[in-house]
């Protein structure tokens, strides 16, 4: 397991989440934002999400279980700051890559601010998100990454993440 920084992940809130639902932003919480957060890819991340969860019937009063979490660094002066996002793309799906079809497979995503890469962040949320999956019963996690990403290829590497035939990567739940 890759050692680094210590990121906590917590869930984007059911208020941020009415707030996209409706057509606006995301909503500031407790802890304190990154000046280049929220990025595009957060609230892209998070429409996508809300619309599949809506597809399944989500109930709307509840944070689902499969969900969008900002990831939380220890900032300046005792404080913490949010620095991305990792989350499932939609709830598992029983058509997974290499898995058997009674398996659930999900999806995930990250991104981190531009200028707070290149210090194991990913690398680290990508652990915790997995550690969720399993706990959730996933059988297998899936990463769609571009062939030119070099950066994400190698966060999925160092996690364990094997490259398949179509150009994903899989993590199987361990035995
Ligand atoms: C991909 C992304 C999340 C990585 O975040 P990060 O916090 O910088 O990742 P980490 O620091 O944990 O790991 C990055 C690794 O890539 C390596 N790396 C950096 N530039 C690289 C390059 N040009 N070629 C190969 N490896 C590179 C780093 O050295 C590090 O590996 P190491 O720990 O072995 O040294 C970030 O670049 C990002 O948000 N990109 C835009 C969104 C995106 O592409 N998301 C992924 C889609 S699924």
């Amino acid at each position: 397991m890759p050692s680094g920084p210590t990121v906590d992940l917590h869930p984007i809130s059911l208020r941020s989440a009415r707030s996209v639902l409706g057509g606006g932003v995301l909503l500031p919480g407790r802890i304190r934002w990154h000046p280049e957060y929220p990025m595009l890819e957060t609230m892209m991340g998070l429409s996508v999400l809300i619309q599949a969860h809506r597809a399944s019937g989500w109930d709307e009063s509840r944070v689902p279980c499969w969900w969008m979490y900002q990831l939380v660094v220890a900032g300046e002066s005792g404080s913490r700051l949010v620095v991305g996002d990792v989350g499932f793309h939609s709830p598992p799906s029983a058509a997974g890559v290499g898995t058997p079809a009674a398996d659930p497979v999900v999806e995930i995503g990250y991104d981190v601010v531009p200028s707070m890469r290149g210090r194991g962040i990913a690398t680290a949320a990508c652990v915790g998100i997995v550690e969720r999956a399993w706990r959730a019963g996933a059988a297998a996690v899936r990463a769609d990454t571009d062939s030119d990403n070099a950066r994400s290829r190698r966060v999925l590497a160092k996690v364990g993440f094997l490259p398949q035939p179509d150009g994903s990567y899989l993590l199987e739940r361990p035995a």
